[in-house]
């Protein structure tokens, strides 16, 4: 494929986004309209300082600064507000659906009600639903680096809008806090009817991936891109089809790769695995789902049927009924033949 055109065709391919936080769109510049508004001092006195200082080593090194940002959302509007920036910005790059997490912990550990992140959130995404044509769903992430009887409370504090959260999942740092340390978090999430993911296989070893699947029963795990040190997990992952939410940009960024080029994005899907190509924390790692696709082709020579099945995986993984994913796969097909040769 030739670079002329890519960019559009990428652009405008119908996608799903599966592995975005919420908290990860937030852009400087409403970073500093939200935290003006609600005198919150920051640390960098510019929007311009902020973002040069997205420079990160490893997860640890970006979640402090992910965490530092949140401290500028408060109020219930101030979630609608950052939920309806990221649409809009999906509906720009045809994202059709997207399954979205969010935090509680790292807001009602500030004392933010969760009921304040959850209303918010929910509303811009029912607003989207008429406004763009966008579906979604919601996964609640506990975060790992904090107990597990937080893990719980969190839970319990969510059974109240239980119908608007399709899924949980875990995120924050990884090493040192494996899957197992949420065994029974998960098990009462699942028996309360809740879907089930985890970042896994991010920093942490393709061991953290098998107790994700096997402790959790994980339905997706989220980067995962470690499971290539591990040639019968491999094996089992292609069996079941069990989709890897990954994230180039994010994995650049965070130095899981040294360069895009040495991405494994290519192995993956040449190994026949179910791979997404996801935005991760957008605000700080330099683009969403187009930026990284683009940037994937042009690195790792994604041909155009690499891209088309990035896109159809997206729709398969997602957590929409099979005709609600074949009625968009329809869509993504109509839309390839259009854009023939
Ligand atoms: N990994 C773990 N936790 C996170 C991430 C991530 O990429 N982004 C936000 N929280
Ligand atoms: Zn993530």
């Amino acid at each position: 494929m030739t670079a002329h055109g890519l960019e559009p065709f990428i652009r405008d391919l119908p996608k799903a986004e599966l592995h975005v936080h919420i908290e990860g769109t937030l852009e400087p510049e409403l970073l500093y309209e939200l935290a003006r508004r609600n005198r919150v001092p920051l640390r960098f006195r510019t929007v311009e300082a902020l973002r040069a200082a997205y420079q990160f080593h490893n997860l640890q090194s970006f979640l402090d600064i992910y965490y530092e940002g949140t401290r500028a959302l408060l109020s219930e509007q101030d979630f609608f507000e950052l939920t309806w920036a990221y649409l809009e910005r999906a509906a720009q790059q045809n994202i059709r659906h997207a399954e979205i997490f969010f935090d509680p912990q790292a807001h009602t550990e500030r004392g933010v009600p969760f009921n304040t992140v959850i209303r918010g959130i929910h509303r811009a995404l029912e607003e989207a639903i008429p406004r763009f044509g966008i579906s979604s769903k919601l996964i609640m992430c506990f975060l790992r680096h904090l107990s597990a009887d937080a893990a719980m409370r969190t839970l319990e504090a969510s059974l109240p809008f239980k119908d608007w959260i399709a899924a949980v999942g875990l995120d924050s740092s990884e090493l040192g806090h494996p899957p197992e340390k949420f065994v029974e978090v998960f098990a009462r999430a699942r028996a309360a009817g809740y879907l089930t993911v985890a970042h896994a296989g991010e920093e942490g070893p393709p061991d953290y991936i098998w107790k994700a699947l096997d402790l959790l029963k994980a339905l997706r795990i989220d980067h995962g891109v470690r499971c290539l040190e591990d040639p019968a997990l491999v094996q089992r992952l292609v069996r079941e089809r069990i989709p890897l939410t990954v994230c180039p940009l994010s994995n650049v960024k965070l130095c899981v790769f040294k360069s895009l080029e040495d991405h494994n994005l290519k192995t993956l899907l040449d190994l026949g695995l179910c791979v997404t190509v996801n935005s991760d924390d957008p605000a700080y790692f330099g683009g969403y789902i187009t930026e990284n696709l683009l940037a994937s082709q042009q690195a790792l020579g994604l041909t155009r049927h690499d891209i088309y099945t990035l896109a159809r995986n997206s729709f398969e993984a997602s957590f929409l009924s099979i005709d609600k994913q074949q009625r968009l796969i329809d869509e993504l097909d109509r839309f390839m033949d259009a854009h023939a040769g």
